[in-house]
């Protein structure tokens, strides 16, 4: 049976994940792009990845930069992840920023912004999987991610946590 990519995919976006700019430091002036395949891996030693299709634009130059920032979008952040994530656009012109400590801008009002140095690459077929060693972080308590499902941004129905919970308290407290 032929293996139906576009099905793949589909079913792929049945996963629901947070959406990330991940910003390193171009030839001349920082690029970024969208991503929704950020994870964590390990807690120690700190490491992080995500993923780059190995046909972007950007690859040659986040493959080689020695690190990268990740900034965790929230759901103001909807038109900064659209553009960062159109063909071509790589620029951070005009976006705000919050400086960091060790190169790479994150974008202002992230929900967490995680500075990395770039620990090894892995080859992962059609994209190059980057591991990220964490130096440093920050967080912001609140405010509400921005989602991506089924091809679509999304938030987070503001539900109350289920029965039992912790920090819920039931029938029994
Ligand atoms: C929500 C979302 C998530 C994405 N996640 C990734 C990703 O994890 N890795 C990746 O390489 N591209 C991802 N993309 C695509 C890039 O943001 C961008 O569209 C693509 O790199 C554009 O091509 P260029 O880099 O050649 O300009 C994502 C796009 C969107 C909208």
């Amino acid at each position: 049976m032929a293996f139906d990519s576009r099905a793949f995919r589909d079913a792929l976006g049945a996963f629901p994940t947070g959406v990330a700019v991940i910003t390193a430091s171009g030839a001349q002036r920082p690029i970024g792009i969208t991503v929704n395949s950020f994870a964590s891996v390990s807690l120690d030693p700190p490491l992080v990845l995500w993923c780059m299709d190995k046909r972007s634009q950007r690859h040659e130059a986040f493959t080689a930069a020695p690190g990268f920032t990740v900034s965790i979008l929230g759901t103001g952040h909807r038109e900064v992840s659209s553009r960062l994530a159109r063909p071509g656009e790589h620029s951070l012109d005009g976006l705000p920023l919050t400086a960091t400590e060790l190169g790479p801008p994150g974008l202002t009002d992230s929900l967490a912004i995680f500075e990395c140095a770039r620990e090894k690459t892995f080859d992962g077929g059609d994209h190059t999987i980057l591991l990220g060693r964490v130096l440093r972080f920050s967080r912001k308590l609140e405010g509400p991610p921005l989602v991506f499902f089924r091809g679509k941004y999304s938030a987070l129905a503001q539900s109350k946590p289920p029965e039992g919970a912790a920090g819920r308290p039931t029938d029994k407290d």
